[in-house]
């Protein structure tokens, strides 16, 4: 494993959610160097002082950014979360057309001054649009994927996590499939620590029902509906888990992680992209192929492979 050295990451899109990646990146100190960019020149620029401005409290990354294509140019990767967002009620899938036409213009540019990088989708829906934008490019799939359910895993952990009285990082538990409506926990395989999830006896001194268990579920796949009818917008999460997934690559770290390529003969998948537990690092994402399911996970996995397949077949035209 070797780090990329002098890393540079550019995230384009300034809106809350590109400006949240380049916030949690720079503290987190993900990349070296940190750029933003956007079509929108005052908003971007402003956003870009507005960070550069804290920069004396941020280690050794420094943030750059504006209007100008160029931003790009050296970028080991590429964050995409500029298009249309989410409105209260509205689905991820109903963006689809929309953000679709601007994925399909924007991916040409982008790739003209950073040939080179690994592309990570944010924009909804980003499973339909990782899978539109890797035809376009003819990128290998492991270098073009979506951040997909890394953000609905945490969500999960930090559920279980406080019902079983542990840290978020000792649940081991995945939420996969799409990063959206049809997702769905792989609870056949979900432990804390080592201990399968239904045996674990919590602080309260129960057990975790199958019924909670699914409510859970429903609670995470519903979380994003809830924090845009209070605020409008889901930006501070969806930002630490790009940074999260930025850093895994620059620093090469094989990390598994839930993110989204386009699957190819993975368990009667094809040619869609979906979350599955997936090898990061500085080559992009990789799906382990050994990830199991039980048959109605199996199931599960196969109804959302088939929604996407729709919805991506219906923007081909
Ligand atoms: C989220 O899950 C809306 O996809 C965004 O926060």
């Amino acid at each position: 494993m070797a780090a990329i050295e002098n890393s540079k990451v550019t995230i384009v899109g300034a809106g809350s959610v590109g400006s949240s990646a380049a916030y949690a990146a720079l503290i987190r100190g993900s990349a070296r160097h940190v750029a933003l960019y956007d079509i929108a020149t005052e908003k971007v620029e402003a956003e870009v002082l507005d960070l550069a401005h804290g920069t004396q409290f941020t280690g050794s990354s420094d943030i750059s950014g504006g209007s100008d294509l160029s931003v790009v140019e050296g970028s080991h990767v590429v964050v995409i979360t500029a298009g249309a967002k989410q409105r209260p009620g509205q689905t991820r899938i109903e963006l689809a057309g929309v953000n679709a036409g601007i994925m399909k213009s924007m991916m040409p540019q982008l790739l003209s001054v950073a040939p080179d990088a690994v592309y990570v989708l944010v924009t909804n829906p980003c499973d339909v649009l990782t899978v539109l934008a890797q035809e376009e490019t003819g990128l290998p799939p492991e270098r073009i994927f979506a951040s997909g359910t890394v953000l609905d895993t945490s969500r999960l952990r930090w559920k279980l996590a406080e019902r079983a009285g542990v840290a978020p990082t000792s649940v081991h538990a995945y939420i996969v499939g799409e990063h959206g409506d049809t997702e769905f926990p792989l609870w056949s395989k979900a432990t804390i620590g080592t201990v399968p999830i239904l045996d674990w006896v919590t602080p309260r001194g129960d057990r975790m029902t199958k019924d909670e268990l699914d409510q859970i579920a429903i609670d995470v796949r519903d979380a994003a509906y809830k924090v845009i009818q209070g605020k409008g917008a889901t930006n501070y999460a969806i930002g630490i888990t790009s940074a999260r997934i930025i850093e895994a690559i620059l620093k090469d770290e094989h990390a598994v992680m839930p993110v989204s390529p386009v699957l190819h003969d993975f368990h009667g998948v094809d040619g869609v992209a979906l979350s599955v537990p997936s090898i990061v690092s500085a080559k992009g994402a990789v799906p382990i192929r050994e990830t199991s399911f039980d048959p109605h996970e199996l199931d599960l996995f196969h109804a959302s492979a088939s929604a996407l397949r729709d919805v991506a077949s219906s923007l081909r035209g």
